[in-house]
């Protein structure tokens, strides 16, 4: 007999897995709804149980009102009904503030006076995968993402089969991911990428190589690489000091120390005046778009301004020329009055 009841118990299941569970994919800390719906009738009652062992009562409803007292502690204050949707037969369940123990199958359970339905869905949950950083640091080019569920996968363009990576859970059990590659001269003179998925989204950090710019004069622009749709940026000068962060489109507000030097600051372009030598160092651009985050290292030479020499050259020619046009207006003068004297005395010689 009991043999009897296993055998219908499995085939009850294995109809069930047949069937297909529908799933459902709930963003963790958001609310879901899990759809459910039933013949509507009479004395309608609703059970919504989570199919762990042992089964976690998550919602019920009956005599035309919630029943939570039995309700499994997990789901205080996080589970609701549409009421006004039970008499059309909608015992949807809106679940708010999604955690990863709320994954898993669950059976909706229905019954009004003309019989009784169950239907059953599977919930995942996921944490979509948001900003990746690359950088150089040392001999290394590290990529790292963070705040992830489910657990993420680490992709390099070009493939490196030498790369390392490794993976930390917080106690929310969101991922941590971070992989590292020793970086070498032909991955300095290229475009290294890095790709973070899950099932639900994927993101890439592009790291593209250093380039060099001398640069002189009273202002000039240090270039970012192209994104289209930009959206944020960062510039930073010798990898940790930060000049300008914000949307791409402005405004921005940057510290005093540089706000002297800033004629603009874009998704394309740096424009920095009152160049000097102290401003020598590496001025590196993130940009990020819907796609991922690019960056790129300048490593900017400042050169003494001979702008300034030129402008002394200028002002000595110009006293010279002075000096010498007032000599010779002076002589002329001189000249003149000679000539006039002379002029004069004959003159006054001749009466
Ligand atoms: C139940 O009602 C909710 C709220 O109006 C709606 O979002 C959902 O799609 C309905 N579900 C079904 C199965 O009708
Ligand atoms: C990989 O990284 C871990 C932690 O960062 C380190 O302990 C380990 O030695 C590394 N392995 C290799 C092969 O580099
Ligand atoms: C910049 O100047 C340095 C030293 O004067 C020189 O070695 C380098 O080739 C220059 N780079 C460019 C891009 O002009
Ligand atoms: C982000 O920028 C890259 C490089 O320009 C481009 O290939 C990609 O399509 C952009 N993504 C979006 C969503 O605009
Ligand atoms: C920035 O880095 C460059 C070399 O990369 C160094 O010569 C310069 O002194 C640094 N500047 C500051 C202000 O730290």
């Amino acid at each position: 007999m009991r043999t009897f009841f296993q055998v219908l118990f499995l085939l009850n299941a294995a109809w069930t897995l047949a069937r297909g569970d529908a799933d459902v994919s709930c963003q963790l800390g958001q609310s879901c709804t899990l759809p459910c719906s039933f013949p509507a009738g009479d004395e309608t009652v609703i059970h919504w149980i989570q199919m762990t062992s042992p089964e976690k009562p998550a919602h019920s409803f009956y005599y035309n009102t919630d029943q939570l007292q039995r309700q499994h502690q997990g789901f205080r204050g996080r589970t609701s009904l549409f009421q006004e949707q039970i008499s059309r037969g909608n015992a949807s369940l809106l679940l708010s503030g999604v955690r990863v123990e709320d994954e898993g199958r669950y059976r909706c359970y229905s019954s009004v006076l003309a019989g009784n339905h169950e239907s059953f869905i599977n919930l995942k949950a996921y944490a979509l995968v948001q900003d990746v950083h690359i950088q150089h640091s040392g001999k290394e080019i590290i990529c790292s993402s963070d705040g992830i569920y489910p657990k993420p996968t680490l992709t390099w363009t070009p493939h490196q089969t030498d790369s390392n990576t490794s993976f930390t859970q917080t106690e929310q059990k969101l991922y941590s991911i971070t992989s590292s590659v020793p970086s070498s001269d032909s991955r300095e003179s290229q475009d290294v990428i890095c790709t973070v998925s899950t099932p639900a989204n994927s993101r890439t950090a592009v790291l593209k190589p250093t380039v060099q710019q001398n640069i002189s004069g009273t202002e000039a622009s240090i270039s970012c690489p192209a994104v289209t749709d930009a959206t944020f940026l960062i510039w930073r000068f010798n990898h940790s000091e930060e000049i300008v962060r914000g949307k791409a489109g402005g405004p921005h507000s940057p510290p005093e120390k540089w706000k002297k030097h800033i004629v603009e600051s874009s998704s394309e372009k740096l424009t920095l005046k009152h160049l000097q030598p102290s401003l020598t160092g590496i001025y590196t651009c993130e940009i990020r778009n819907d796609t991922g985050t690019f960056i790129r290292s300048s490593d900017v030479l400042i050169i003494e301004d001979d702008n300034n020499n030129n402008k002394t050259t200028v002002i000595i020619i110009g006293v010279t020329v002075a000096v010498l046009v007032l000599v010779a207006a002076a002589i002329a003068l001189s000249i003149w009055f000679k000539k006039n004297k002379k002029q004069k005395n004959r003159k006054e010689g001749m009466i």
